[in-house]
């Protein structure tokens, strides 16, 4: 009877609650890992994982796949190039795609500092002038949508068409993250526009992340290949810093001074500001995996947990970052956490490879963000959230300098 009572209380948070409450899960996630971190939902029919250990557990065994993810399978999924990106990839092949970005990622982190400040300062200039800012539109999109650009040797002359191709990317980013919004069409530009531009450098290598991939032609022997992890990074670099910027400046407007007074007295402050704020807003908020044979973890996670072949499995980043077994306090922004093992930046094979220059790109931004004077929400507006419960952060969030 009490079985079917608690039955009951878990069919509630199922995958459909979960995405209704999606500005604020946590509640949903609470509920859920404390009753089974590692839950089978019948109404969706996937395991939703909410448990920090179970997360990083499953995101790191080889018999779940990222190639039979939602994306692949479905018929979004099918058009190429959505499907031949690194993240829908496993094994031996994805790791050698994976590895020929890590060395010029390596090189951007280090050398592209002075380059990200150039970024955020051009994009504040509007702000310093007029006392007003869109953490969004002023401040996160352009930061992440220039460096981005800058990574892949994408021109940066032409902003309208920088401009065109961020809605253009939008969409991608939708579709791969299984959000359909139905707008092919731009998926279509951004492949054609990223054809030319592969043309283009052909002719003229450089020390881009584009011109590496065309250098890998045993790794990625057709053009196809190419377009789509071009594809692929441009939306995967972009939109998660751009949520964690514009989502992470709220969070940062509750104690603005105290921060302010540590970045002053310590410029490696932000550095940690950054871990946190990766922690409380885990811009991805989920991934999809697929099990490739029958996988029991009754002995690990106590119950019966069965993960049958090719059964679905949802690892809510989100949730784990703000798994009480792992961090105390986890609904409280506190920056001196330590250690702060989020997985923000996923986990195993897959994990992040633009970690370290993402973690750049956040610090050089908030040392610019914390220059200003503090900042409050504009009167009479709030936030607006984009729809896509899992990639989707504000689309717009007005402040004003706060008078002093
Ligand atoms: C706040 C910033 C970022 C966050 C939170 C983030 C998060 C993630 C996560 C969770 C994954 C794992 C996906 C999976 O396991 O299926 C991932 C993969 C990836 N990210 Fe990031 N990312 C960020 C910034 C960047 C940047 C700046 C770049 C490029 C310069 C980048 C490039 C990639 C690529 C290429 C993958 C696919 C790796 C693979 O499938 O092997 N990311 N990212």
């Amino acid at each position: 009877m009490q079985r079917r009572a608690m039955n009951k209380a878990i069919n509630k948070l199922n995958l459909l609650a979960l995405r209704r409450h999606y500005t604020e899960p946590h509640a949903l996630y609470n509920s859920l890992r404390s009753q089974d971190s590692l839950y089978y939902d019948e109404t969706s029919q996937s395991w939703l994982v909410t448990g920090h250990a179970a997360v990083v557990k499953i995101l790191d065994d080889p018999r779940f796949l990222s190639s039979l993810g939602s994306a692949t399978n479905s018929s979004a999924g099918q058009l190429s190039p959505v499907s031949r990106q690194m993240l829908f990839m496993d094994g031996e092949k994805h790791k050698q795609a994976q590895n020929v970005m890590l060395r010029p990622l390596a090189h951007m982190a280090k050398n592209m500092p002075s380059d990200i400040q150039r970024f955020a300062q051009e994009a504040m200039a509007t702000a310093n002038r007029t006392g007003e800012m869109d953490a969004v539109s002023g401040f996160a999109s352009p930061i992440s949508l220039f460096t981005i650009a800058h990574v892949l040797g994408i021109p940066a002359d032409d902003k309208a068409m920088l401009q065109q191709l961020e809605n253009w990317s939008d969409t991608f980013g939708d579709v791969t993250s299984g959000y359909f919004r139905g707008e092919m069409q731009d998926i279509k530009n951004l492949e054609d526009y990223f054809r030319q531009l592969i043309a283009q450098k052909r002719r003229a290598l450089t020390d881009d992340l584009l011109s590496a991939f065309i250098m890998a032609h045993d790794i990625f022997p057709e053009e196809d290949d190419l377009v789509a992890n071009c594809m692929m990074v441009f939306a995967a670099g972009r939109i998660t810093t751009k949520k964690l910027l514009g989502n992470g400046v709220t969070l940062l407007m509750q104690d603005w001074e105290t921060y302010q007074k540590e970045f002053q007295a310590n410029p490696r402050f932000t550095k940690q500001l950054g871990e946190e704020l990766l922690r409380m807003i885990t811009p991805t908020r989920y991934l999809i995996r697929e099990a490739s044979e029958d996988i029991d973890f009754s002995d690990t996670f106590p119950g019966n947990h069965v993960v049958r072949k090719g059964q679905r499995v949802l690892l809510f980043l989100e949730a784990a970052d703000f798994d009480p077994a792992v961090f105390s306090q986890p609904q409280d922004f506190l920056p001196h956490r330590r250690p702060n093992k989020h997985v923000a930046f996923g986990y195993g094979p897959h994990q992040c490879p633009g970690a370290t220059l993402a973690r750049v790109e956040i610090q050089v931004a908030l040392e610019e963000l914390l220059s200003l004077s503090s900042l409050q929400p504009k009167p009479g507006t709030c936030p607006v959230w984009n729809p896509n419960p899992n990639l989707g952060g504000f689309t717009s969030n007005p402040l004003v300098f706060k008078p002093a």
